[in-house]
């Protein structure tokens, strides 16, 4: 499957550029060592204080069924449509405490948002593709996933080998196909202060 078209105004790395968020999903089975090595990837991400907060609740369909159906149980309806369909389904959760001091740790989202985008660019290395969701039931997670209290679920992760766009259905399909659209560099890079042109 191609990857969709990038046109960066100035030129950036290839596997940034081949990283997108498609729809369909083949049931192609992810290989376990390259699953393992994007959760190493996300494992050495930055992370305030070195916290680490990032937790990554995984289920395999082909290895764990029951796993993947209690992660897709939680996705709303639009998302489950089409991201049950990946082999991997991820949830992914941050401690919003230091474990050191059990002070509130704001930078533990920017943190979790970190780890999954060096998971992600490593997925396209592997020649996988995945799609972020904020479309579930945080409530329904933290009950049926068992996440304590002093975890936050941020965003689901649909995993696998990218499908063709003709087994996606109607608007699904035509989004497949959408070209790739960004905010220009002057929207939001400033100078100094918030709003100045640099
Ligand atoms: C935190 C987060 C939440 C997202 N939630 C959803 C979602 O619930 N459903 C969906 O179809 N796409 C979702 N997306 C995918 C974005 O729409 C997508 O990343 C964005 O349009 C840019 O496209 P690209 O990833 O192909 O570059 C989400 C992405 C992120 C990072």
């Amino acid at each position: 499957m191609q990857p969709k078209e990038t046109p960066a105004d100035f030129p950036i790395e290839d596997l940034i550029a081949r990283r997108w968020s498609p729809r369909s999903f083949t049931d192609q089975r992810v290989d376990p060592g390259a699953l393992s090595r994007c959760l190493e990837a996300a494992r050495w991400a930055a992370s305030c204080f070195n916290e680490q907060p990032w937790r990554y609740l995984v289920a395999d369909r082909h290895a764990d069924p029951e796993g993947h159906e209690r992660l897709a149980s939680c996705l709303v309806e639009a998302n489950a449509a089409w991201a049950t369909k990946a082999p991997v389904l991820l949830l992914v959760c941050a401690r919003t405490t230091f474990t050191r001091n059990d002070k509130a740790n704001r930078h533990a989202g920017y943190d979790a948002g970190q780890a999954t985008a060096q998971l992600a660019l490593q997925a396209t290395a592997e020649g996988l593709v995945l799609h972020q969701m904020a479309g579930f039931d945080a409530q329904a997670a933290r009950e049926r996933c068992a996440i304590p209290e002093e975890y936050e679920p941020y965003a689901m992760i649909a995993l696998g080998h990218h499908g063709p766009a003709d087994a996606l259905e109607g608007e699904l399909r035509e989004r497949e196909a959408a070209p790739r659209s960004r905010r220009p560099q002057a929207e939001f890079v400033y100078g100094s202060r918030f709003g100045e042109t640099r």
